[in-house]
Protein backbone atom coordinates (compact mmCIF):
# COMPACT_ATOMS: atom_id res chain seq x y z
CA UNK A 1 0.00 0.00 0.00
CA UNK A 2 1.25 3.19 -0.88
CA UNK A 3 0.33 5.81 1.70
CA UNK A 4 1.80 9.12 2.02
CA UNK A 5 0.39 11.85 -1.02
CA UNK A 6 3.31 12.58 -3.46
CA UNK A 7 3.58 8.69 -3.98
CA UNK A 8 0.34 8.00 -4.32
CA UNK A 9 0.47 11.19 -6.88
CA UNK A 10 3.52 9.66 -8.11
CA UNK A 11 2.08 6.17 -8.91
CA UNK A 12 -1.27 7.26 -10.49
CA UNK A 13 0.46 9.33 -12.81
CA UNK A 14 3.13 6.77 -13.78
CA UNK A 15 0.85 4.36 -16.28
CA UNK A 16 3.46 2.61 -17.67
CA UNK A 17 4.91 0.95 -14.67
CA UNK A 18 2.13 0.93 -12.41
CA UNK A 19 -0.69 0.11 -15.12
CA UNK A 20 -4.53 -0.48 -14.73
CA UNK A 21 -5.37 -2.65 -17.85
CA UNK A 22 -3.92 -6.07 -16.60
CA UNK A 23 -5.93 -9.04 -16.78
CA UNK A 24 -9.91 -7.36 -15.71
CA UNK A 25 -10.49 -7.15 -12.07
CA UNK A 26 -6.74 -7.51 -10.86
CA UNK A 27 -6.37 -3.98 -10.01
CA UNK A 28 -9.45 -4.37 -7.86
CA UNK A 29 -8.92 -5.10 -4.28
CA UNK A 30 -9.43 -7.95 -3.58
CA UNK A 31 -9.59 -8.72 -6.78
CA UNK A 32 -12.36 -10.04 -8.96
CA UNK A 33 -10.54 -11.69 -11.43
CA UNK A 34 -12.27 -14.81 -10.49
CA UNK A 35 -15.67 -13.57 -10.57
CA UNK A 36 -15.67 -11.50 -13.77
CA UNK A 37 -14.29 -11.37 -17.13
CA UNK A 38 -15.71 -7.78 -18.08
CA UNK A 39 -13.53 -5.52 -18.74
CA UNK A 40 -14.48 -2.08 -16.95
CA UNK A 41 -14.01 0.93 -19.23
CA UNK A 42 -12.24 3.42 -19.24
CA UNK A 43 -10.57 2.02 -15.80
CA UNK A 44 -8.95 -0.95 -16.59
CA UNK A 45 -7.40 0.40 -19.56
CA UNK A 46 -4.24 2.21 -20.14
CA UNK A 47 -3.65 5.59 -22.56
CA UNK A 48 -3.61 5.84 -25.27
CA UNK A 49 -6.83 3.47 -25.67
CA UNK A 50 -8.00 4.88 -22.63
CA UNK A 51 -7.79 8.59 -23.43
CA UNK A 52 -10.25 7.81 -26.80
CA UNK A 53 -12.53 6.47 -24.42
CA UNK A 54 -12.13 9.46 -21.74
CA UNK A 55 -12.63 11.88 -24.79
CA UNK A 56 -15.52 9.91 -25.81
CA UNK A 57 -17.03 10.02 -21.91
CA UNK A 58 -15.84 13.28 -20.74
CA UNK A 59 -18.56 15.43 -22.24
CA UNK A 60 -21.51 13.20 -21.30
CA UNK A 61 -20.06 13.27 -17.35
CA UNK A 62 -19.67 17.09 -17.47
CA UNK A 63 -23.76 17.42 -17.49
CA UNK A 64 -24.43 17.96 -14.17
CA UNK A 65 -22.97 21.22 -14.56
CA UNK A 66 -25.83 22.47 -16.64
CA UNK A 67 -28.87 24.00 -15.08
CA UNK A 68 -31.70 21.95 -15.69
CA UNK A 69 -30.01 18.99 -14.38
CA UNK A 70 -29.09 20.76 -11.34
CA UNK A 71 -32.67 22.03 -10.89
CA UNK A 72 -33.99 17.86 -11.36
CA UNK A 73 -31.05 17.41 -8.31
CA UNK A 74 -32.55 20.17 -6.29
CA UNK A 75 -35.90 18.85 -6.54
CA UNK A 76 -35.06 15.26 -5.78
CA UNK A 77 -32.98 15.70 -2.65
CA UNK A 78 -35.48 18.33 -1.56
CA UNK A 79 -38.35 15.92 -1.85
CA UNK A 80 -36.33 13.47 0.44
CA UNK A 81 -35.41 15.94 3.06
CA UNK A 82 -38.87 17.05 2.96
CA UNK A 83 -39.95 13.17 3.59
CA UNK A 84 -37.02 12.77 6.71
CA UNK A 85 -38.77 15.90 8.42
CA UNK A 86 -41.94 14.90 7.71
CA UNK A 87 -41.70 10.63 8.96
CA UNK A 88 -39.54 11.86 11.83
CA UNK A 89 -36.92 8.17 12.66
CA UNK A 90 -35.54 6.96 9.32
CA UNK A 91 -32.95 4.91 8.19
CA UNK A 92 -30.49 7.55 6.58
CA UNK A 93 -28.72 4.69 4.81
CA UNK A 94 -31.96 2.68 2.86
CA UNK A 95 -34.75 5.80 3.00
CA UNK A 96 -32.11 8.39 2.10
CA UNK A 97 -28.92 7.74 0.61
CA UNK A 98 -30.17 4.61 -1.86
CA UNK A 99 -33.01 6.77 -2.88
CA UNK A 100 -30.75 9.82 -3.59
CA UNK A 101 -27.87 7.83 -5.43
CA UNK A 102 -30.48 6.12 -7.62
CA UNK A 103 -32.76 9.06 -8.26
CA UNK A 104 -29.88 11.10 -9.38
CA UNK A 105 -28.29 8.24 -11.60
CA UNK A 106 -31.25 8.05 -13.65
CA UNK A 107 -30.26 12.13 -14.40
CA UNK A 108 -26.32 10.73 -14.98
CA UNK A 109 -27.74 8.34 -17.58
CA UNK A 110 -30.97 10.03 -18.52
CA UNK A 111 -33.12 7.15 -18.34
CA UNK A 112 -37.07 7.70 -16.99
CA UNK A 113 -37.00 8.40 -13.34
CA UNK A 114 -38.98 5.02 -12.60
CA UNK A 115 -36.11 3.06 -13.52
CA UNK A 116 -34.67 4.23 -9.74
CA UNK A 117 -37.31 1.91 -8.34
CA UNK A 118 -35.43 -1.25 -9.46
CA UNK A 119 -32.28 -0.24 -8.27
CA UNK A 120 -33.64 0.72 -4.87
CA UNK A 121 -34.95 -2.54 -4.56
CA UNK A 122 -31.53 -4.15 -5.51
CA UNK A 123 -30.64 -2.76 -1.64
CA UNK A 124 -27.33 -1.96 -0.46
CA UNK A 125 -25.54 -5.34 -0.53
CA UNK A 126 -26.55 -5.59 -4.65
CA UNK A 127 -22.79 -6.07 -5.35
CA UNK A 128 -21.53 -8.11 -2.21
CA UNK A 129 -23.23 -10.33 -0.04
CA UNK A 130 -23.31 -10.49 3.56
CA UNK A 131 -20.60 -13.41 3.50
CA UNK A 132 -18.73 -12.24 1.40
CA UNK A 133 -17.16 -9.18 -0.63
CA UNK A 134 -16.17 -11.13 -3.49
CA UNK A 135 -20.15 -12.88 -4.67
CA UNK A 136 -20.66 -14.08 -8.03
CA UNK A 137 -24.29 -14.38 -8.25
CA UNK A 138 -24.89 -11.18 -6.82
CA UNK A 139 -22.70 -9.32 -9.63
CA UNK A 140 -24.52 -11.70 -11.91
CA UNK A 141 -27.65 -9.16 -11.35
CA UNK A 142 -26.27 -6.19 -12.59
CA UNK A 143 -24.72 -7.69 -15.59
CA UNK A 144 -27.56 -9.37 -16.96
CA UNK A 145 -29.52 -6.18 -16.31
CA UNK A 146 -26.98 -4.34 -18.30
CA UNK A 147 -27.30 -6.58 -21.26
CA UNK A 148 -31.01 -6.26 -20.86
CA UNK A 149 -30.98 -2.88 -21.21
CA UNK A 150 -28.48 -2.38 -24.31
CA UNK A 151 -30.32 -4.83 -25.86
CA UNK A 152 -33.92 -2.94 -25.03
CA UNK A 153 -31.80 0.53 -26.44
CA UNK A 154 -31.15 -1.15 -29.64
CA UNK A 155 -34.43 -2.15 -30.27
CA UNK A 156 -36.29 1.58 -29.20
CA UNK A 157 -33.34 4.32 -28.90
CA UNK A 158 -33.28 7.37 -26.85
CA UNK A 159 -31.29 9.69 -25.39
CA UNK A 160 -30.14 7.53 -22.56
CA UNK A 161 -26.29 7.27 -22.21
CA UNK A 162 -26.75 3.46 -23.20
CA UNK A 163 -28.06 5.23 -27.08
CA UNK A 164 -25.28 7.63 -27.11
CA UNK A 165 -22.31 4.68 -26.57
CA UNK A 166 -24.48 2.52 -28.87
CA UNK A 167 -24.40 5.57 -31.73
CA UNK A 168 -20.20 5.79 -30.86
CA UNK A 169 -17.35 5.42 -32.70
CA UNK A 170 -13.86 5.47 -31.95
CA UNK A 171 -11.31 5.84 -34.85
CA UNK A 172 -14.44 4.83 -37.06
CA UNK A 173 -15.55 1.97 -35.35
CA UNK A 174 -18.39 1.55 -33.50
CA UNK A 175 -17.93 0.43 -29.79
CA UNK A 176 -18.67 -3.49 -28.87
CA UNK A 177 -21.85 -4.37 -27.10
CA UNK A 178 -18.88 -5.86 -24.30
CA UNK A 179 -17.61 -2.52 -24.46
CA UNK A 180 -20.67 -0.27 -23.60
CA UNK A 181 -20.91 -3.30 -20.86
CA UNK A 182 -17.98 -2.47 -19.30
CA UNK A 183 -18.53 1.05 -19.48
CA UNK A 184 -22.39 1.02 -17.84
CA UNK A 185 -20.77 -1.70 -15.31
CA UNK A 186 -18.40 0.80 -13.70
CA UNK A 187 -21.27 3.77 -14.09
CA UNK A 188 -23.15 1.41 -11.58
CA UNK A 189 -20.74 -0.02 -9.14
CA UNK A 190 -18.27 3.00 -9.16
CA UNK A 191 -21.05 5.59 -8.28
CA UNK A 192 -23.18 3.35 -5.41
CA UNK A 193 -21.40 2.74 -2.42
CA UNK A 194 -19.29 5.71 -2.86
CA UNK A 195 -21.71 7.94 -3.00
CA UNK A 196 -24.34 6.37 -0.52
CA UNK A 197 -21.49 6.28 1.96
CA UNK A 198 -20.33 10.39 0.93
CA UNK A 199 -23.92 11.33 1.80
CA UNK A 200 -24.85 8.97 5.06
CA UNK A 201 -20.81 9.97 5.86
CA UNK A 202 -22.33 13.86 5.46
CA UNK A 203 -25.39 13.57 7.42
CA UNK A 204 -23.87 11.48 10.30
CA UNK A 205 -20.83 14.25 10.59
CA UNK A 206 -23.59 17.52 10.85
CA UNK A 207 -25.28 15.37 13.48
CA UNK A 208 -22.65 15.04 15.50
CA UNK A 209 -21.13 18.90 14.14
CA UNK A 210 -24.60 21.48 14.84
CA UNK A 211 -22.37 24.81 14.32
CA UNK A 212 -20.92 23.00 11.36
CA UNK A 213 -24.43 22.86 9.28
CA UNK A 214 -25.19 26.58 11.41
CA UNK A 215 -22.26 28.20 10.08
CA UNK A 216 -22.60 27.01 6.62
CA UNK A 217 -26.05 28.14 7.13
CA UNK A 218 -24.38 32.00 7.58
CA UNK A 219 -21.24 31.40 5.17
CA UNK A 220 -23.07 29.89 1.96
CA UNK A 221 -19.89 30.95 0.10
CA UNK A 222 -17.70 28.37 2.12
CA UNK A 223 -19.91 25.51 0.90
CA UNK A 224 -18.07 24.57 -2.24
CA UNK A 225 -14.79 24.30 -0.04
CA UNK A 226 -17.20 22.32 2.45
CA UNK A 227 -18.04 19.74 -0.15
CA UNK A 228 -14.09 18.83 -0.78
CA UNK A 229 -13.36 18.59 2.86
CA UNK A 230 -15.97 16.32 3.89
CA UNK A 231 -15.00 14.32 0.88
CA UNK A 232 -11.29 14.40 1.75
CA UNK A 233 -11.84 13.30 5.43
CA UNK A 234 -14.35 10.48 4.52
CA UNK A 235 -12.30 9.31 1.29
CA UNK A 236 -15.14 6.78 0.52
CA UNK A 237 -13.15 4.75 -2.00
CA UNK A 238 -10.03 3.80 0.04
CA UNK A 239 -7.87 2.66 -2.50
CA UNK A 240 -6.88 0.77 -5.44
CA UNK A 241 -4.93 -1.46 -7.02
CA UNK A 242 -2.38 -1.08 -10.04
CA UNK A 243 -0.12 -4.03 -11.72
CA UNK A 244 3.35 -3.44 -11.76
CA UNK A 245 5.18 -3.60 -15.09
CA UNK A 246 8.88 -3.92 -14.23
CA UNK A 247 10.97 -4.37 -10.88
CA UNK A 248 11.38 -0.58 -9.69
CA UNK A 249 11.58 1.18 -6.13
CA UNK A 250 8.31 3.01 -4.66
CA UNK A 251 8.17 4.81 -1.62
CA UNK A 252 12.05 3.49 -0.24
CA UNK A 253 10.75 -0.14 -1.60
CA UNK A 254 12.00 -2.40 -4.07
CA UNK A 255 8.48 -4.02 -6.05
CA UNK A 256 8.86 -6.64 -8.71
CA UNK A 257 7.33 -7.12 -11.76
CA UNK A 258 3.85 -8.66 -11.99
CA UNK A 259 3.29 -7.46 -8.53
CA UNK A 260 0.63 -5.47 -7.32
CA UNK A 261 0.46 -2.08 -5.51
CA UNK A 262 -2.29 -0.11 -3.87
CA UNK A 263 -2.44 3.40 -4.33
CA UNK A 264 -4.28 4.24 -1.15
CA UNK A 265 -6.16 7.58 -1.99
CA UNK A 266 -7.77 7.51 2.41
CA UNK A 267 -4.24 7.20 3.83
CA UNK A 268 -2.41 10.11 1.36
CA UNK A 269 -5.25 12.41 2.58
CA UNK A 270 -4.91 12.65 6.09
CA UNK A 271 -1.09 12.92 4.83
CA UNK A 272 0.25 15.26 8.10
CA UNK A 273 3.26 16.37 5.69
CA UNK A 274 0.58 18.30 3.20
CA UNK A 275 -2.91 18.92 5.31
CA UNK A 276 -2.80 20.73 8.48
CA UNK A 277 -4.56 19.00 11.48
CA UNK A 278 -5.40 16.35 8.96
CA UNK A 279 -7.99 14.41 11.09
CA UNK A 280 -10.26 17.65 11.72
CA UNK A 281 -12.31 18.67 9.26
CA UNK A 282 -12.07 21.76 8.99
CA UNK A 283 -14.76 22.97 6.38
CA UNK A 284 -13.49 26.05 4.85
CA UNK A 285 -9.57 24.30 3.97
CA UNK A 286 -7.75 26.70 1.76
CA UNK A 287 -5.35 24.65 0.49
CA UNK A 288 -6.88 21.22 -0.19
CA UNK A 289 -5.02 18.87 -2.92
CA UNK A 290 -7.05 15.72 -2.04
CA UNK A 291 -7.21 12.98 -3.94
CA UNK A 292 -10.18 11.45 -3.06
CA UNK A 293 -11.46 11.46 -6.57
CA UNK A 294 -7.77 9.55 -7.63
CA UNK A 295 -5.52 11.52 -9.39
CA UNK A 296 -3.90 10.92 -13.03
CA UNK A 297 -5.25 9.93 -16.21
CA UNK A 298 -7.98 8.02 -14.34
CA UNK A 299 -9.12 10.35 -11.84
CA UNK A 300 -12.99 10.22 -11.63
CA UNK A 301 -15.36 9.97 -14.47
CA UNK A 302 -18.10 10.46 -11.59
CA UNK A 303 -16.49 13.51 -9.80
CA UNK A 304 -18.81 16.26 -11.26
CA UNK A 305 -22.00 14.50 -10.52
CA UNK A 306 -20.69 13.42 -7.09
CA UNK A 307 -19.69 17.17 -6.27
CA UNK A 308 -23.05 18.37 -7.64
CA UNK A 309 -25.02 16.00 -5.28
CA UNK A 310 -22.61 16.67 -1.75
CA UNK A 311 -23.56 20.28 -2.68
CA UNK A 312 -27.18 20.23 -3.36
CA UNK A 313 -27.47 18.09 -0.08
CA UNK A 314 -25.48 20.53 1.91
CA UNK A 315 -27.66 23.54 0.37
CA UNK A 316 -30.66 22.02 1.16
CA UNK A 317 -30.22 20.72 5.08
CA UNK A 318 -29.28 24.35 5.67
CA UNK A 319 -32.17 25.57 4.29
CA UNK A 320 -34.23 23.16 5.39
CA UNK A 321 -33.37 21.42 8.52
CA UNK A 322 -32.21 22.99 11.83
CA UNK A 323 -31.04 20.57 13.36
CA UNK A 324 -30.10 16.12 13.05
CA UNK A 325 -30.13 13.60 16.15
CA UNK A 326 -28.91 10.25 15.32
CA UNK A 327 -30.79 7.76 17.50
CA UNK A 328 -29.24 4.90 16.79
CA UNK A 329 -26.41 3.67 14.35
CA UNK A 330 -24.53 0.55 12.96
CA UNK A 331 -21.39 1.18 11.61
CA UNK A 332 -20.10 -0.03 8.18
CA UNK A 333 -16.00 -1.48 8.75
CA UNK A 334 -14.01 -2.23 5.89
CA UNK A 335 -12.39 -4.90 7.05
CA UNK A 336 -8.78 -5.84 5.37
CA UNK A 337 -7.18 -8.59 8.14
CA UNK A 338 -4.57 -5.94 8.64
CA UNK A 339 -6.38 -3.16 9.74
CA UNK A 340 -10.01 -1.74 9.50
CA UNK A 341 -11.96 1.27 8.36
CA UNK A 342 -14.68 2.71 9.06
CA UNK A 343 -16.11 3.79 5.51
CA UNK A 344 -19.94 4.78 6.57
CA UNK A 345 -22.92 3.24 7.97
CA UNK A 346 -24.71 0.02 7.67
CA UNK A 347 -27.55 1.79 9.39
CA UNK A 348 -28.25 5.34 10.57
CA UNK A 349 -31.48 6.20 11.98
CA UNK A 350 -32.05 9.91 12.44
CA UNK A 351 -34.44 12.59 13.16
CA UNK A 352 -34.03 16.06 11.26
CA UNK A 353 -35.74 18.91 13.15
CA UNK A 354 -37.07 21.62 10.36
CA UNK A 355 -35.61 25.21 10.18
CA UNK A 356 -38.08 27.60 10.19
C1 LIG B 1 -17.96 10.47 -3.69
C2 LIG B 1 -18.11 9.64 -4.69
C3 LIG B 1 -16.97 9.04 -5.48
C4 LIG B 1 -15.67 8.80 -5.12
C5 LIG B 1 -15.00 9.12 -3.79
C6 LIG B 1 -15.00 8.21 -6.27
C7 LIG B 1 -13.66 7.87 -6.30
C8 LIG B 1 -12.98 7.47 -7.44
C9 LIG B 1 -11.55 7.26 -7.51
C10 LIG B 1 -10.58 7.38 -6.33
C11 LIG B 1 -11.25 6.90 -8.79
C12 LIG B 1 -9.86 6.59 -9.35
C13 LIG B 1 -9.65 5.11 -9.53
C14 LIG B 1 -8.27 4.77 -10.07
O1 LIG B 1 -7.44 5.65 -10.31
O2 LIG B 1 -8.03 3.58 -10.26
C15 LIG B 1 -12.49 6.89 -9.54
C16 LIG B 1 -12.59 6.57 -10.88
C17 LIG B 1 -13.83 6.47 -11.52
N1 LIG B 1 -15.06 6.77 -11.02
FE1 LIG B 1 -15.47 7.50 -9.18
N2 LIG B 1 -15.90 8.08 -7.28
C18 LIG B 1 -17.11 8.58 -6.85
C19 LIG B 1 -18.27 8.65 -7.59
C20 LIG B 1 -18.43 8.20 -8.86
C21 LIG B 1 -19.66 8.25 -9.61
C22 LIG B 1 -20.96 8.86 -9.12
C23 LIG B 1 -19.40 7.66 -10.81
C24 LIG B 1 -20.34 7.42 -11.96
C25 LIG B 1 -21.61 7.23 -11.82
C26 LIG B 1 -18.00 7.28 -10.84
C27 LIG B 1 -17.36 6.70 -11.89
C28 LIG B 1 -16.00 6.54 -11.99
C29 LIG B 1 -15.33 6.06 -13.18
C30 LIG B 1 -16.01 5.69 -14.51
C31 LIG B 1 -13.96 6.01 -12.90
C32 LIG B 1 -12.83 5.53 -13.80
C33 LIG B 1 -12.23 6.67 -14.60
C34 LIG B 1 -11.10 6.22 -15.49
O3 LIG B 1 -10.58 5.12 -15.32
O4 LIG B 1 -10.72 6.99 -16.38
N3 LIG B 1 -17.45 7.61 -9.63
N4 LIG B 1 -13.52 7.25 -8.69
Amino acid sequence: MILGLKDVRKCAHNWKIFQSGAVPGRIVVPSEVSIRETRQIPFELDPPEHKHFRDLLNPWFKRPLEQGYINSLQQIIAELVDDVIHNGSTDIVSEFSLKLQSRALTLLLNVPYEESLVWINWGTHVFRSNESELDGEKAAILYDYIDNQIELAIKTPSDSLYSSLLNASIDGKKLSKEQIKGVMILTFAGGRDTVINAVTNTIAYFASQPSSLSRLRKEPEIIPRAVEELIRYFSPLTHMGRVVTQDTDVAQQGVTADSRISLCWASANRDASVFEQPNEVILDRKINPHVAFGFGPHNCLGATHARQIIKTLITTLTNKVDTIEVLSQQDNIEDWGAFQRKIGYEQLNAIFSPYR
